[in-house]
């Protein structure tokens, strides 16, 4: 079903590898609609309860590939800026908790869709950059909005002019990244870490990203009534009872989703 990614899954966490190592992985426009499919899959799939993104080989993502980019027109630029946004979205709007598990390369597009997962870890060998300007383009898949709110303004603009590239230690130094690991530790971290969200309240999960996604963008007055309202929807859920219960009875919850 899947040509240049792969979708395995073990015991309710997906991990996405998008697999075209002999390119460093760079997003070609079959690889941007596999990662949709990925992505659509694991948020309908009730077995599935979150995602690991990662790379094969040396490479996370090396970004768009360059080679559909050299004769691309004004309208065709803007479509496939479009559609990267589009798909990219639904890896930050997942209910469901998505980890980038920066393994090589995260440059381009693959810094952006680094960014649009919730949040990063990193193997010790990762770089990341935005160099698109060397290309005489900008970023298309949201590294220009992205970037300044996860590492302020400075940081994202120094990035984005030189198209320099920076290690892991660097990218954790600037908060791009939240924590390095040796390589061979980075999927086994990323797998525990998302093990320790997932004995969490699932729709707990999924209103926390909600608010933040929505609520970073917007007045805090209008983000704190929505704060408010989910924390009201959640007071709601059998999840609740279940987890105020279970803290009072002294014993561990079981949460249903429901
Ligand atoms: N698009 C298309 N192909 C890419 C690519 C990209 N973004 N990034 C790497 N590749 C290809 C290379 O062309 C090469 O293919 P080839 O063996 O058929 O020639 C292969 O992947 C391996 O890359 P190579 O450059 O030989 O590896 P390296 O270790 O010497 O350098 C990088 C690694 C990441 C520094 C270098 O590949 C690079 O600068 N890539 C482009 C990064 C970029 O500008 N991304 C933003 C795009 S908008």
């Amino acid at each position: 079903m899947y040509s240049c990614i792969t979708l395995a899954v073990s015991d309710r966490v997906a991990t996405i590898t998008v697999n075209r190592p002999e390119k460093l992985n760079a997003l070609n426009a079959a690889t941007i609609g596999e990662l949709e499919m990925a992505i659509d899959e694991c948020r309908t799939r009730e077995d599935i309860g979150a995602v690991i993104l990662t790379g094969a080989g040396k490479g996370f993502i090396a970004g768009a590939d360059i080679s559909e980019l050299a004769n691309q027109s004004p309208i065709d630029a803007k479509s496939r800026a479009l559609r990267g946004q589009r798909v990219f979205a639904k890896f930050e709007r997942s209910p469901k908790p998505v980890i980038a598990a920066v393994n090589g390369f995260a440059l381009g597009g693959g810094c952006e869709l680094a960014m649009s997962c919730h949040f990063r870890l990193a193997s010790e060998f990762a770089k990341f950059g935005q160099p698109e300007v060397k290309l005489g383009i900008c970023p298309g898949y949201g590294g220009t909005q992205r970037l300044p709110r996860l590492v302020g303004k400075g940081r994202a603009l120094q990035l984005l002019l030189t198209g320099e590239m920076i290690d892991a230690q660097e990218a954790y130094r600037i908060g791009l990244v939240n924590k390095v690991y040796p390589a061979a530790e980075l999927l086994p971290a990323a797998d525990a870490m998302l093990r320790q969200i997932l004995a969490n309240g699932p729709l707990a999960i999924a209103m926390c990203i909600e608010a933040v996604q929505h609520g970073l963008d917007a007045q805090l007055d209008d983000a704190l009534t929505l704060e408010a309202n989910h924390f009201a929807i959640l007071a709601g859920t059998a999840d609740m009872r279940e987890g105020t219960s279970a803290f009072l009875a002294k014993r561990p919850p079981a949460f249903t989703g429901r």
